[in-house]
């Protein structure tokens, strides 16, 4: 079987599905695969690193996908203009990216008409079996980092208090709103630069472990916070009362602040906006806000997504795809969930792949499959 891995195309993609020791296990499994030269470069692997692992380089694209029988990508594959890459992937074969299928419904049309069987990475159930297979933990973890090592770049200051003989430098307020993956790993970096970190959330859950990495947490409103989980773990979209109640309270909060993070989201909406911008103006000179959820539309007002501008004084970072700013730990992780992923979907007498279709890994990332859309989160939309 042949499994092939392209450059992505994406503007500013700068990972790579496979490394080559994840490209060194598929061969051992029985796959022939295909890199397209420069596939790993923006993530430091060389053409030479994966045919060292038993790949072979292709010279482009279109010879990295003929004939595949499964397709690894990042990011979707770009559907016009003159890069159609689905046009290179034969019919019947597998995709298996992050395609944003619950907010690209053309898409997913087009990959039914395509007939290919596509699975989307982020619709992975959250179950503990697929801990490991989990793109957005593995990618929200790091962007995280990113964040908070992004925010304390472009603050003037200190993040820890200094006690000098010229004399005391204070420790850096730090504020992470939505306490998720991304908003944890915030947490902790921050923790560990110094920092005095508070944060919120909407899920009553999040407090307790806001507290054990050291964190205060800011209370909005206890009792309306207990209907705020889905079953499935994520946040569902807050009343007026709440809405009005935390704006109340973040932005007495926020103008004591150096540094917020914002992280939050709601799966399939578009993110919830935290910040006004009379609490940017709010804000002292020379604070930052570092707003992660710039590629869902930001969570603060005068975020501009894929820039770094400044409002009132405030510098507010709007990077998009931040896990591609770190690309070679983001590919490592994002390289192992595949790979965790595809494993036991691999039959090991005939080395081919054979999906095991009631897997809830495999049937709740499932698209599309000969010719139909078969997510349930999906029917009736794309069909
Ligand atoms: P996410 O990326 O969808 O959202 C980030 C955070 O924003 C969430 O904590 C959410 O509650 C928060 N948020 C939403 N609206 C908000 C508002 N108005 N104000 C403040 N915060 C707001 O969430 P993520 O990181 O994907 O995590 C969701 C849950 O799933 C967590 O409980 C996490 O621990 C859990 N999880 C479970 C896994 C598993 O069991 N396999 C794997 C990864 C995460």
């Amino acid at each position: 079987m042949k499994l092939a891995v392209p450059r992505e195309r994406m503007p500013g993609e700068t990972r790579v599905a496979a490394t080559p020791d994840v490209v060194k296990k598929y061969v051992s499994m029985g796959f022939e695969v295909v890199v397209e030269t420069g596939a790993g470069s923006a993530a430091a692997f060389s053409d030479g690193d994966y045919e060292a692992a038993g790949a072979t380089i292709a010279a482009d694209e279109a010879a990295a996908l003929k004939d595949a029988d499964i397709v690894l990508k990042i990011q979707r594959p770009i559907l016009n203009g003159a890069e159609n890459e689905l046009a290179l992937i034969k019919p019947g074969a597998v995709l298996v990216a992050q395609l944003s299928a619950l907010t690209r419904p053309d898409d997913v049309k087009a990959y039914q008409e395509a007939n290919l069987t596509t699975f989307a990475l982020e619709l992975m159930p959250r179950i503990s079996r697929a801990q490991s297979m989990d793109i957005l933990s593995s990618q929200n973890n790091l962007a995280g980092y990113k964040a908070v090592i992004d925010g304390a770049a472009e603050y003037g200051s200190m993040m820890p208090m200094m006690m000098t003989a010229a004399g005391t430098i204070p420790p850096a307020k730090v504020f992470i709103m939505g306490v998720g993956v991304a908003g944890l790993q915030a947490i902790a970096t921050a923790k560990r630069l110094g920092a005095v970190v508070t944060a919120n959330d909407v899920r009553p859950a999040t407090k307790e472990q806001v507290e054990s990495l050291g964190g205060k947490f800011l209370m909005v409103d206890e009792a309306s916070m207990k209907g705020a989980e889905t079953a499935g773990g994520y946040a569902k979209e807050m009343g007026e009362d709440y809405k009005k109640k935390a704006a109340e309270v973040v932005a007495e909060h926020v103008k004591k602040q150096d540094i917020v993070i914002t992280t939050a989201l709601i799966p399939g909406k578009p993110a919830p906006k935290l910040i006004t911008a009379a609490m940017v103006e709010s804000m002292h000179a020379g604070a930052v806000i570092v707003d992660l959820a710039a590629d869902a539309g930001g969570n603060c007002e005068l975020t501009e997504p894929g820039t770094v501008v400044v409002k009132h004084g405030v510098k507010i970072v709007g990077h998009t795809n931040v896990p591609g700013r770190l690309p070679k730990d983001a590919s490592v992780l994002f390289a192992k969930n595949v790979l965790n992923f595809l494993t036991p979907q691999v039959d090991k007498e005939t080395k081919a792949l054979a999906f095991k279709w009631d897997d809830e890994t495999v049937s709740g990332t499932l698209v599309t499959r000969d010719g139909k859309v078969v997510n349930p989160l999906l029917s009736g939309e794309a069909k």
